[in-house]
């Protein structure tokens, strides 16, 4: 079932957006070379809480921290760890969400630590902005293939790939909810977009082949080719007048 938010919904939503939001800028404001994810996953997680708020991710399906961290040839899911240290030259994806008046909010991106390769910067340049050709997407009349056919189209002109094993999803008093959003796809195909639906966005993204594997861990999932990855992600809403970022500062 697709839930439909009304604006009373939404100025609830918007306060997790906010705080997700929030969270996200404090990780790029500490990450740095030496530091370990594990101390990152704790500084989201105070900044979350001391919002009133409590992190989403933390005990779905069993996922044991705040934030997803994921570096390098890591594509999404990476667990933080005090003895995973962050080196100059890495990508890092970070991924997390807030949860606050009983409505949720999500959202990632990906960052360069230090110097890195230009193909890296090329890599995270056009997955970003892959991100926004899709929410140009997200009107109402539209579909989900609109969507994905955006994102797929502008991150394979450019010689990149697109992760197809995980998706974007409607969210809301849900961290995932109807429907799925792929970051591929068929214009005119797929479901039927509406003002109040909300939604997270979230192309991954390959420097090499789209394929991926899970790691023993059981969540942090990899590129098969070792190739970079990157990941951007926003909770949007669908109005009248065209989508609209929520996790936005
Ligand atoms: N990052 C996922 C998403 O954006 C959700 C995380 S699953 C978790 O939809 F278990 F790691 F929390
Ligand atoms: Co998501």
């Amino acid at each position: 079932m697709i839930v439909l938010k009304t604006g009373r919904e939404l100025t609830l939503m918007r306060e997790a957006c906010r705080i997700s939001a929030g969270a996200l800028k404090v990780i790029e404001q500490a990450i740095e070379p030496g530091i370990t994810t594990g101390e990152l996953d704790r500084i989201a997680e105070k900044y979350i809480l001391s919002q009133g708020a409590k992190p989403n991710f933390k005990g779905y399906h069993g996922y044991p921290a705040t934030a997803c961290i994921s570096i390098n040839n890591e594509v999404i899911h990476g667990i933080p760890s005090v003895t995973r240290k962050i080196n100059a030259g890495d990508i890092v994806s970070v991924d997390l969400g807030a949860t606050i008046n009983g409505y949720h909010g999500d959202n990632a991106a990906t960052f360069a630590v230090g110097d890195i390769s230009a193909e890296a910067k090329r890599l995270i340049d056009t997955t970003r902005e892959s991100l926004y050709e899709g929410i140009k997407m997200a009107r109402a009349g539209g579909r989900t293939g609109d969507i994905g056919y955006a994102i797929q189209s502008y991150v394979e002109a450019r010689g990149f790939s697109v992760v197809r094993e995980y998706v974007g999803h409607g969210v809301g008093t849900a961290l995932h909810e109807s429907p799925e959003v792929p970051n591929f796809g068929t214009p005119g195909r797929g479901v039927r977009l509406l003002p109040g639906m909300t939604l997270a966005i979230e192309p991954m993204i390959n420097i090499g082949k789209p394929n991926v594997k899970v790691m023993p861990d059981g969540w942090t999932v990899l590129t098969c080719d070792g190739s970079l990855s990157a990941h951007f992600e926003h909770t949007i809403v669908i109005t009248p007048d065209g989508p609209q970022i929520m996790t936005k500062l």
